[in-house]
């Protein structure tokens, strides 16, 4: 009897893991992904010198839990204090756990590169090689070429991608330029002109770069800490018309020219009542990245507020655009550069008016528009349907965690949108690739 249960539970295990094969063998048809194996130096010795990197803050406490950073508090289970330049490791780990890696760089449609190329950069953007960023990338290249040859050679590197955890701009310093002057040259090196690379602001015309969301502090393992959080969201009570949390722009110091954030300063500090709101506007101040690794500081007070402002700082990308979201707190932005030229793979660029407002800064700092008159007069009902398509926006732009619970894998997170967009992306080059040959 024993025996014979024996054999039928065989039996049906080998028609399940037939099933499943055939399942993936489908699932995973032109989807299949190739690790490149790297020797340490590309990645992990990186992270062994966290504390070493010059003139930065000590990086170590960032890497626990796969790059997600310590938790927020002991008992969270989706929060993190997360630093977005780890997402060179957050995505190595995801990838480990994608369902159709093959061994075979042959039988792959695209090959990943885990190396850590933001991190490595640090040495060359602060450290004493700074006179030497020309040079960013060349030893992996090297290594490329000594080790199978072939893997590169097949698609001449059109197959091949990577993540760099900065904007694109501090990898595209011109060959020609004196190499002290701020950035590497990754991206201006030819041998790389082919691979795409994942970064968390492209340049305004990319080429090998695309955008993709900056990790926030939000890693929710299931569906049900999810669906807890957007239920949440959905019934916070919004007294505030306008949120800006960031620094820069304030009364002291800084700048005599206008500028975005100069603007919102002052029209917050002047500004007056409205029937609807108990506030109707609210500066949660960043100065100093104090905000950085305790997203307590402005989450609050986004799920209190209708609309978070997005001005442009160093760069016109934020990190704050997507803890917004993740807030159901609608994105103001004041240039297309900050988003919608951007995120196309996670963020749907023909929608933009559904799900945000655009203010243009030109309008604001030289034709003196007022930002909150401009919110004032988005009628209620409006801003209500701002909002709740805000809110469907929030399981594509936030990094799950790792080994998450199977129910939440159906819902594309922001590293599936990623994958999806480089496997579309890659496609269509080695087709245009293949039909010139
Ligand atoms: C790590 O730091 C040591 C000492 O600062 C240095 O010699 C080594 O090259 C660094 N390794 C990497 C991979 O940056
Ligand atoms: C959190 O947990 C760690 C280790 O389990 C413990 O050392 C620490 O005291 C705890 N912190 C709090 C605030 O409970
Ligand atoms: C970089 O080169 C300049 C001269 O070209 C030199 O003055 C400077 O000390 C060098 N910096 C480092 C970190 O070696
Ligand atoms: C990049 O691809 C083009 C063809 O699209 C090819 O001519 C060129 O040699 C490739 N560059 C490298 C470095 O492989
Ligand atoms: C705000 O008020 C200050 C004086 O209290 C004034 O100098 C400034 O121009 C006002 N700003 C705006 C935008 O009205």
């Amino acid at each position: 009897m024993g025996v014979l249960k024996g054999s039928v539970w065989g039996l049906l295990m080998i028609v399940w893991v037939w099933k499943l094969a055939a399942g993936e063998e489908e699932k995973c048809e032109n989807r299949w992904i190739h690790i490149r194996r790297l020797p340490s130096r590309f990645n992990l010795d990186l992270l062994a010198n966290c504390s070493e990197y010059p003139l930065l803050e000590d990086l170590c406490p960032f890497l626990g839990n796969h790059g997600l950073g310590q938790k927020t508090h002991n008992r969270s289970h989706s929060w993190y204090r997360t630093d977005s330049s780890m997402l060179e490791l957050i995505f190595h780990r995801r990838m480990l756990e994608y369902p159709c890696l093959t061994p075979d760089p042959f039988l792959a449609k695209a090959i990943y590169l885990p190396y850590y190329a933001g991190l490595d950069a640090r040495r060359y953007l602060y450290g004493p090689e700074s006179n030497f960023s020309a040079l960013h990338g060349l030893h992996l290249f090297h290594f490329l070429q000594q080790d199978n040859p072939q893997i590169w050679a097949r698609h001449m590197a059109h197959d091949h991608f990577l993540v760099m955890a900065r904007p694109a701009w501090d990898f595209s310093q011109p060959l020609t330029n004196d190499p002290r002057i701020w950035g590497t040259s990754f991206l201006e090196l030819s041998q790389f002109f082919n691979l795409t690379a994942l970064t968390l602001e492209a340049r305004a015309w990319p080429w090998q770069e695309h955008a993709v969301p900056y990790p926030t502090s939000f890693h929710p393992p299931s569906l049900g800490l999810l669906e807890s959080w957007l239920t949440r969201v959905r019934r916070s009570k919004r007294s505030i018309l306008a949120l800006f949390a960031g620094g820069g722009g304030g009364g002291g110091g800084g700048s005599s020219t206008p500028n975005v954030r100069r603007s919102i300063h002052s029209e917050c500090e002047n500004a007056t009542s409205d029937p609807s709101y108990e506030k109707l506007c609210e500066i949660v101040d960043c100065s100093n990245g104090v905000c950085e690794h305790d997203p307590i500081r402005f989450m609050r007070p986004m799920l209190q507020a209708s609309f978070c402002l997005q001005p442009p700082g160093d760069t016109p990308t934020r990190r704050s655009t997507f803890d917004a979201i993740l807030a159901g707190c609608i994105p103001v932005f004041f240039e297309e550069l900050s988003a919608k030229s951007q995120y196309g793979w996670h963020l749907p660029e023909n929608e933009y008016e559904d799900f945000s407002v655009l203010i243009p800064k030109e309008e604001v700092v030289f034709r003196g528009l007022r930002i909150l008159n401009v919110l004032q007069r988005i009628p209620r009902a409006k801003v209500r349907s701002l909002r709740q398509r805000v809110l469907t926006l929030i399981p594509n732009v936030l990094y799950r965690k790792h080994d998450s619970s199977p129910g939440l894998e159906d819902k594309k997170d922001a590293f599936d949108l990623a994958i999806d967009g480089t496997l579309d992306k890659i496609r269509s080059r080695v087709e245009k690739l293949d039909s010139v040959i």
